[in-house]
């Protein structure tokens, strides 16, 4: 047998290291056009609303092209990535002179024809009710798969009671991801992914892989118009951390899933992470982003 797969290791979960590792791919695959036309059609003084912000890589992805004053309250549940946020926002200020920053409640970024109040709190949103009123747009990325069908209607129409202008919702998760070079056990190992995709992740059952046509359904029922766009994530050498550590999660989750695939899974493993090595491995992982806004 070839790797063994510990299936209580901590796999490619929200730990910080893995968050810092998918920033530059998520800030490459995120769709340029979708995130412009979000940003372009906030009022000049907004209040977003952030959910499951992680240590704010979505707001790092927007300041650049913030032409606005925006209070940005980023909601997250583990007060460990919380308190990893602010060197990060410091460290991205150290690369982006142009931007000043002040630590405190509410952290603040002011740069060339944008600012922001970035205020920080730590919630369990699988809880129920959000407040939103005053709440302009509310925002997330790599989260609109992790909650299931009915948190998704219930918060569609939530933010239209709420008039909620927009709802922009980065990076979900589509199904079947493409390796080059193929393997014969490719399409099993996706399908039992896909499968652990959709275990509840304490939202209820998840919509994983049918995230972006789940939550467009959801709002376009609560009133909104929707886009959508792809936002893939191209996994190789480029990207060589994220991509060892996002294949050693895939095939822990597909052996969750489907404990009969272990030995097998663990040959497959030690191919791949052999030709990542290499630079002989190329993976697109797919994604869709979600735009939507009131009439
Ligand atoms: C895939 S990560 C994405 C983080 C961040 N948006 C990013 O792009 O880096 C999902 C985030 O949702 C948070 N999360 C998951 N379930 C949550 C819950 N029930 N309440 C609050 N936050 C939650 C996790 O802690 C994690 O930070």
């Amino acid at each position: 047998m070839g790797n063994e797969i510990d299936l209580h290791a901590q796999g490619a979960g929200f730990d910080a290291d893995w968050l810092r590792w998918r920033e530059p791919a998520d800030m490459e695959a995120r769709d340029a056009g979708l995130l412009a036309a979000w940003l372009e059609g906030l009022p000049t003084e907004a209040r977003i609303m952030e959910l499951g912000a992680g240590t704010g890589s979505l707001l790092r992805a927007c300041l650049p092209r913030l032409r606005r004053s925006v209070h940005w309250q980023a909601l997250e549940g583990d007060a460990g990535l919380i308190a990893r946020a602010e060197a990060r926002f410091a460290h991205w200020a150290w690369d982006h002179p142009d931007w000043t920053f002040a630590t405190g409640d509410p952290v603040r970024l002011r740069g060339p024809g944008g600012a922001c109040e970035l205020h920080w709190q730590c919630i369990d949103l699988s809880a129920g009710v959000l407040d939103l009123s005053g709440v302009t747009a509310v925002a997330a990325s790599a989260w609109g798969d992790l909650v299931s069908w009915c948190w998704a209607g219930r918060f569609a129409a939530q933010a239209a009671a709420a008039q909620v202008r927009s709802v922009y919702l980065a990076l979900n998760v589509v199904d079947g991801p493409q390796f080059h070079p193929a393997l014969p056990l490719d399409g099993l190992l996706g399908r039992a992914f896909a499968a652990h995709m959709r275990r509840d992740k304490g939202l209820g059952p998840a919509l994983g892989g049918a995230a972006a046509v789940g939550w467009a359904l959801a709002l376009r029922t609560a009133g909104y118009r929707v886009r959508d766009a792809a936002s893939v994530w191209r996994l190789g050498s480029t990207h060589p951390l994220l991509t060892g550590a996002w294949l050693e999660g895939y095939v822990r989750a597909a052996c969750e899933q489907q404990p009969g695939l272990r030995d097998r899974a663990g040959d497959w493993l030690t191919q791949r992470l052999g030709q990542l090595a290499q630079g002989a491995l190329q993976v697109q992982v797919a994604h869709r982003d979600v735009l939507a806004w009131r009439p």
